[in-house]
């Protein structure tokens, strides 16, 4: 099985965790977009999706499902989405694809957290993939600094824009031994919009695709 198969197979895992009739939260990449696919298939037995991103939103339209304002939904009962890393404990990096911000909105409002990842996601330790950091344009250099200091080298993610109109910094070099506290600190530095580090709201299921089938894993939290 190839990387494209294993997302499409979790994605498809991923369906039984729909809460008929209600909403769904729906994340931003690659795997959240094979999500879409299948959700095209029971769009009837929806209420509609709120999307975490503009692309998604698109895709979700393309396919004919409703997709509603957070404001207007309240809380959702489940979010699905990707990740770029995540441990059993359900800590993740996200961002890979600049949602970061919307993500966590989406995820935050939702009472279940469901992660669809390929085995190659899941780690002991997040910070090989570079952590991205959303911040406000005129901050850039300030928190640029200040994640120097946190033993991060952070990289200016050139020529691109958020949905919301700001920047991303990939912090390369951290090993992230306690994600909690270091989202807590980055979250701290002012022009920060949000951090990649998904560690205090965490996945509370892990669905990862292997080549011997989809595995489940339910988040320990630390
Ligand atoms: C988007 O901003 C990200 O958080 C994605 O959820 C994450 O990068 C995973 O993307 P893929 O499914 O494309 O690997």
């Amino acid at each position: 099985m190839n990387q494209d198969e294993l997302k499409q197979a979790v994605a498809r895992e991923a369906i039984r965790h729909v809460v008929e009739d209600d909403w769904i939260g729906v994340g931003s990449g690659s795997t959240a977009n094979f999500f879409i696919d299948e959700l095209a298939k029971i769009k009837g037995r929806i209420r509609g999706a709120v999307a975490s991103s503009v692309a998604t939103a698109e895709r979700l339209k393309s396919h004919g499902i409703p997709v509603e304002e957070l404001n207007n939904t309240g809380e959702l009962p489940v979010y699905v989405d990707g990740a770029d890393e995540v441990t059993e404990h359900g800590a993740m990096i996200k961002g890979g694809g600049g949602a970061l911000t919307r993500e966590k909105i989406v995820g935050g409002a939702s009472r279940k957290f469901v992660c669809i990842v390929d085995a190659s996601k899941v780690v002991p330790v997040l910070g090989k993939f570079p952590l991205p950091v959303e911040v406000i344009p005129m901050a850039r250099s300030f928190v640029a600094r200040e994640l120097a200091r946190l033993g991060g080298q952070p990289e200016w993610r050139m020529g691109f824009t958020t949905d919301n109109g700001n920047l991303v910094l990939d912090v390369h070099g951290l090993a992230i031994v306690d994600p909690v506290g270091l989202e807590t600190t980055i979250n701290q530095i002012p022009g920060v919009v949000t951090v990649g580090l998904f560690a205090r709201r965490g996945a509370d299921a892990i669905l990862v695709g292997t080549p011997q089938g989809v595995k489940s894993i339910a988040a320990r939290k630390p």
